[in-house]
Parts: structure tokens; C-alpha cells; sequence
């Protein structure tokens, strides 16, 4: 199946990076989110993007508003009709997310695949509420979209060998490497990657070192690009701890447990980057 025009749902950081990369590799992309608003707020940032890569060259003033051409504004799910494939970046919320899927599954045509973004949520429990459980998948997308290299792609329970092929093929158009996992909580990237920040965190919250000695130690010896702590900023700390949280539920092992100082930081509303204070202070 020859996948032409994308529909992505939920214009954030997620969702709008998505539809850029898609549009920059050719595909026509429905961008899809509930209000104008929060689409311009998107396509602001897909904008910002593309102008910061022509300023560097990378790009011409044409090709960019080439692409930012082929990014269609969408407020109503029913748009997923004219979709091949539909990327889904909504919140991460269980009830919403299969919400948000038994529509797509009406509007969508019968060839058409669904797949969501998710960074740990069941990818067999979100195919279970459509008639095409076979046509469901994950396509798990790393921050800063444009710029990572990895899309981990989940395959649920029923997922079939043409849609993985469908949507491997297609990662490869964007110019992404893809990496084959199997459904179980946190897939290979979150299981790895969060006890990790987790366990950095515990060592704060038991006074072994400073948070930008923590920092340093994975920075300088392990050539990580950022520091764990650092890294839980840029990502959001309430995500931190809800991947956690499924970790631990999904596993049933208290080796999972979220560290008492990251639940603290996300009760207090210190979410890290996005709202200008996590570990660090920002602007
Ligand atoms: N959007 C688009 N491009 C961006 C960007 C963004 N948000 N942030 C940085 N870039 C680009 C810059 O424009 C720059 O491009 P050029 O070199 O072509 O000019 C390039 O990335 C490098 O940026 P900087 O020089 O400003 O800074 P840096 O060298 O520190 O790189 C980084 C920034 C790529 C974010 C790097 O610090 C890094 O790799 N950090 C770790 C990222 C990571 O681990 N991501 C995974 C998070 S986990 C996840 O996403 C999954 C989940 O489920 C939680």
C-alpha cells in the first residue's frame, strides 16, 4: 500500500514536528488539533523551523514555503477520510487517545492505518476499540523530531506484516531509521531511557551529588548530549513520572517506583522547560 498524504493529530511539539518532517519528505499532510488557535501555534513553530534552515542554508525561501504548502489545517476528525495513514500525537491519556481512535476508525477509509505516537500507552489497548486492529501500530517519535534519528515502530498484538512493512517504509521516506519492538510497557526506549532519569533523580533526592554534578558524570563520561536531569527538563516531568507510573503499573515491580522528588517537582506545577522551572531555572 502506497501511503500519499498523512494525517497527524495534535499540532504541539510532538505532532507539529511530525508533520514537518512529513511534509519536508513530500507527503500532503492533514494537520489536525482541536481549536485554529492551536494549529497556528503549530504551524507557528514548523514555521520558525524551516526559516532557522534556510537562514543556515540547508533550505531556499521556496523549498520552505513548499513545504509549509503541502501542511493542510484540519479541526475535525472526519478529515481522516482522505488520510493513507494517520499519525496520532494527542495527549497522553488513555480515554482520549481511544476516543480519538473509534472516530478515526469511522472516518477513515478501509485501507487507511492508524498509529499513534505514544510513548509507553499499550498499543494493543488503543487498536481493541477499532474494527481494523490489524491496521494499528506504533510510530514512536523522539524530541526534537526534525533532528532524531529514531522512530521506534510498536507493532500491538494483531498488528499485520503489511501495515509494519506499509509504515517502515514510509519512516525510511522520511529519512528516519526504523526499529522493530514488541508491545510491552515502555517499548525498548522509555524502559531504558526512565529508570535511568529515575534513578538520577533518587540520587539528588539522597543527596549523592548536585544536580549538575549528576549531569556532568553522564554528560563528560558517558557522552550523553545532555545530563539525565537535564534531559527530564526538556522532556516534561510530568511525562517523566506518567511513563514511570506505567512502568510500574504494567510491570508490577517495585523497581519501577517513581522517585518521591519527581512526583514533589510535578504537584508543585514544575514541569521543566515548558514551564520555566523543573530541575533548572529557564527564561
Ligand atoms: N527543533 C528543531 N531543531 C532543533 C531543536 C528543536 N527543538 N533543538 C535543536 N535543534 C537543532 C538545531 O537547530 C541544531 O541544528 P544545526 O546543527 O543544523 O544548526 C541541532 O539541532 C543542534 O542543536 P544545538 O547546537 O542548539 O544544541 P545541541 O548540540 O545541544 O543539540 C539536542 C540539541 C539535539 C536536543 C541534543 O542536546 C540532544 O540530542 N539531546 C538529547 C535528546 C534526546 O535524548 N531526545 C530523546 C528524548 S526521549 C523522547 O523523545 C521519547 C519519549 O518518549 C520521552
Amino acid at each position: 500500500m502506497e501511503i500519499k498524504r498523512v494525517m497527524v493529530i495534535g499540532a504541539g511539539q510532538m505532532g507539529g514536528g511530525i508533520a514537518q518532517v512529513c511534509a519536508q519528505a513530500g507527503f500532503d499532510v492533514i494537520l489536525n488539533d482541536i481549536s485554529e488557535a492551536a494549529f497556528e501555534k503549530g504551524l507557528g513553530v514548523i514555521t520558525k523551523n524551516l526559516s532557522r534552515g534556510v537562514d543556515k542554508g540547508r533550505m531556499t525561501e521556496e523549498e520552505k514555503n513548499a513545504v509549509l504548502g503541502r501542511i493542510r489545517k484540519s479541526t475535525d476528525l472526519s478529515d481522516a477520510k482522505e488520510a493513507d495513514l494517520i499519525i496520532e500525537a494527542a495527549v497522553e491519556k488513555m480515554e482520549i487517545k481511544q476516543s480519538i481512535f473509534r472516530q478515526l476508525d469511522e472516518h477513515a477509509r478501509e485501507h487507511a492505518i492508524l498509529s499513534t505516537n505514544t510513548s509507553a500507552l499499550p498499543i494493543t489497548e488503543i487498536a481493541a476499540v477499532t474494527k481494523r486492529p490489524g491496521q494499528v501500530i506504533g510510530m514512536h517519535f523522539m524530541n526534537p523530531v526534525p533532528v532524531m534519528k529514531l522512530v521506534e515502530i510498536i507493532r500491538g498484538l494483531a498488528t499485520t506484516d503489511e501495515t509494519y512493512q506499509a509504515v517502515e517504509d514510509m519512516t525510511r521516506k522520511l529519512s528516519k531509521t526504523p526499529v522493530e519492538v514488541n508491545d510491552y510497557p515502555g517499548f525498548v526506549s522509555n524502559r531504558v531511557l526512565m529508570p535511568m532519569i529515575n534513578e538520577a533523580i533518587y540520587t539528588l533526592y539522597e543527596g549523592v551529588a548536585s544536580k549538575e554534578a549528576i549531569d556532568d558524570v553522564m554528560k563528560l563520561g558517558m557522552n550523553h548530549p545532555m545530563g539525565p536531569l537535564q534531559l527530564a527538563d526538556f522532556i516534561g516531568l510530568d511525562t517523566c513520572l506518567y511513563i514511570m507510573e506505567v512502568l510500574h503499573e504494567g510491570f508490577g515491580d517495585p523497581k519501577y517506583r517513581p522517585c518521591p522528588l519527581l512526583r514533589k517537582y510535578v504537584n508543585a506545577g514544575w514541569l521543566g522547560k515548558k514551564s520555566g522551572r523543573g530541575f533548572y531555572v529557564y527564561e
